[in-house]
């Protein structure tokens, strides 16, 4: 049996729906912003129960624009986590700012209780991750924010579709940035990202700056970047996103599954804390495992399409080379590194899938 972890070949197999919304656009020339851009902004803020939502090409320009809008400047310190992905920080140093790391908890989100010991007088913004699609103990990091004066920009970017106590990813900080990459719950077909506010002035000035500063074709109130989400995506991002919340549960059916069978695992695997009144998105089905290079090994020889995210955290990785970290610096990001593995566990995959996976899994263990 085959478990694919590319979901895309089955989720485009029908592209004729897309293709009808395509030639709409194309009727209509409307190539840069307008009509179809504006339609997902209010149809995604609404989804998100945000006030603005100001989409961008990517998920890490989202994050870029999150953070020059959340006021980081060159030589600032943003408080984030090591085991993300290459992007967070990327956005970070993009913006001048410096990287400070605290670890991650036994849920892979950032340890709530090493963000106070990160505060210091340069530090000008939080940047928690929705790690995998799950989210941290965020009203305990907007405790912490606030009362420290300092903004929360969430990097929401695997997680739309993903709450706790029934409200959403990225509107728990002053911006959340989101991505459209192709493998995140919601996807477009190429790349895509946005930002979320409740925020009059922020989502202002971040319209403008995604536009090159422009208020009309002749003026400009500031130097801006082109950061646009393409209308082509953002038609796949409006018919995708009504499909959000069933991919979403059944991503948790078999995160169920999952979690169920290796709990009775537990001298070979661990299974994170599913903390009541989350919902996670999945985007990455993780647990840790006990000789995991030999598994993994294991599970892509019988078709199991297993993954890694990451085996090399962020303060390891050379491109951190200047902030002077080393092995041991963060413990659980490190160990983490060693034993997770990812496992194919979106919407298409089948209860009959899940069930191999589960035999394939006891079988390395003979157990
Ligand atoms: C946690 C996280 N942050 C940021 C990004 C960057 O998003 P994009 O690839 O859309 O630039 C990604 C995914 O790619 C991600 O997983």
């Amino acid at each position: 049996m085959q478990v694919p972890y590319n979901y895309l070949p089955f989720q485009f197999a029908n592209p004729k729906p897309f293709l009808e919304d395509w030639k709409r656009l194309i009727s209509s020339s409307e190539f840069t912003l307008g009509p179809f851009v504006e339609a997902f902004e209010q149809k995604f803020a609404a989804f998100v129960g945000a006030r603005y939502c100001i989409s961008t090409n990517t998920g890490t320009d989202a994050l870029i624009l999150a953070l020059k809008a959340a006021g980081v400047r060159p030589g600032d310190e943003v408080i984030t986590v090591c085991n993300t992905f290459y992007a967070t920080v990327g956005a970070i140093s993009a913006v001048g700012a410096k990287p400070v790391f605290v670890d991650c908890d036994d849920r892979y989100q950032i340890d709530v209780r090493q963000i106070p010991g990160a505060i210091t007088s340069k530090t000008r913004a939080i940047l928690p991750v929705h790690w995998g699609g799950c989210l941290p103990d965020i009203e305990r990091v907007a405790e912490i924010a606030n009362a420290a004066g300092i903004p929360i920009v969430e990097d929401a970017c695997p997680a739309t579709g993903a709450s706790v106590n029934g409200r959403h990813a990225g509107s728990f900080g002053a911006v959340g940035a989101f991505s459209m990459h192709p493998l995140k719950p919601l996807n477009v077909m190429g790349d895509g990202g946005m930002v979320v506010t409740d925020d009059f002035s922020l989502a202002e000035w971040m319209r403008k700056y995604r536009n090159h500063g422009m208020v009309d074709r002749d003026h400009i109130d500031f130097w801006g970047v082109n950061m646009r989400l393409q209308p082509f995506q953002a038609l796949v991002a409006s018919r995708v996103l009504d499909t959000v919340n069933d991919l979403v549960r059944i991503r948790n059916r078999n995160a169920r599954q999952l979690d169920a069978a290796f709990e009775q695992l537990a001298d070979f695997v661990q299974v994170p804390k599913r903390p009541a009144g989350h919902v996670e998105t999945y985007q990455l089905y993780m647990a840790r495992f006990v000789r995991r290079d030999e598994l993994l090994r294991f599970l892509i020889d019988r078709g199991i399409e297993a993954k890694v995210h990451y085996p090399l955290p962020l303060h390891l990785q050379k491109a951190a080379a200047s902030l002077g970290h080393e092995r041991g610096d963060f413990p659980e990001s490190e160990k983490q590194a060693d034993e997770l593995v990812t496992i194919p566990a979106h919407q298409y995959v089948t209860p009959e899938q899940i069930d191999y996976v589960i035999r394939t899994v006891r079988a390395f263990y003979n157990c």
